[in-house]
């Protein structure tokens, strides 16, 4: 694993953009596998500022997203679906139709994972996958305890995920139960993965993660199986290494 090591937000912004937009250089139409979340999202401006400059096509790139909320519209503003299109898909010149997310909307969870599943292997798998890590040190929407072993599927959100996200809606009753998220082994499959992390509440995350046993009670420590992981963060997210 590589770390690199950015002095702030900004910074580890910046040194992960550099690294997708190497990937968008070195193969036109690679597959990009995307993540939402605060972490990214200097990430994505950093790309849209590229792009408007010239030095940045997304023509031929294709991307899949990890996960989106079941139940929720692509209209919805909480939906995954709805953050990437404001933080990267209609700042860029990538065609909407090689964009993929989850179905949230898709009632069947089984022909949606399945589906989803599918829709990766056609693309010929991910090219890099980006992440960012959780807390619990969750990856996509896999919780701690969640199986190396899982493909895309249906998870039930953690009481304490639902409680979190209540702000964002306008009653408890109405953040959703359950997401579709891209499994462990999903991740595994990528050729090349990203992962970010910023601010000094990643730290002990940061340091279980790449340098504690590597459990399913942790999941990003499965990563430590991976042969191509480079990790960006900042000095507050790597104060405990
Ligand atoms: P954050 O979330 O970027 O909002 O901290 C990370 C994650 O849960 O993957």
């Amino acid at each position: 694993m590589r770390i690199y090591h950015a002095k702030d937000y900004a910074d580890m912004s910046r040194k992960a953009a550099n690294i997708v937009s190497a990937q968008v250089i070195m193969k036109p139409n690679c597959v990009l596998g995307l993540a939402t979340g605060s972490t990214p999202i200097g990430l994505y401006k950093q790309l849209v500022e590229w792009f408007k400059k010239g030095d940045l096509d997304f023509s031929e790139v294709m991307t899949v997203n990890l996960d989106e909320y079941k139940g929720l519209s692509r209209e919805n503003d909480q939906s995954y679906y709805y953050f990437m299109h404001q933080n990267l898909f209609d700042q860029v010149n990538i065609p909407v139709e090689n964009t993929h997310l989850p179905n949230g909307m898709e009632p069947d969870s089984q022909k949606e994972c399945k589906r989803y599943t599918e829709l990766i292997q056609s693309l010929g798998g991910v090219d890099l996958q980006l992440l960012g890590i959780g807390h619990n040190g969750h990856i996509g929407f896999n919780e701690p305890g969640e199986s190396f072993d899982k493909q895309v599927h249906c998870v039930d959100l953690t009481e304490s995920t639902i409680e979190a996200n209540k702000r964002f809606f306008a009653s408890a009753d109405d953040v959703p139960k359950q997401a579709y998220t891209m499994g462990i082994k999903t991740i595994m499959q990528a050729k090349k993965i990203l992962i970010i992390a910023s601010g000094e509440d990643k730290a002990e995350i940061v340091h279980k993660a790449f340098f504690g046993p590597i459990t399913p009670q942790v999941p990003a420590s499965v990563l430590q199986l991976h042969n191509d992981v480079t990790l960006v963060a900042d000095e507050a997210a790597l104060s405990s290494l």
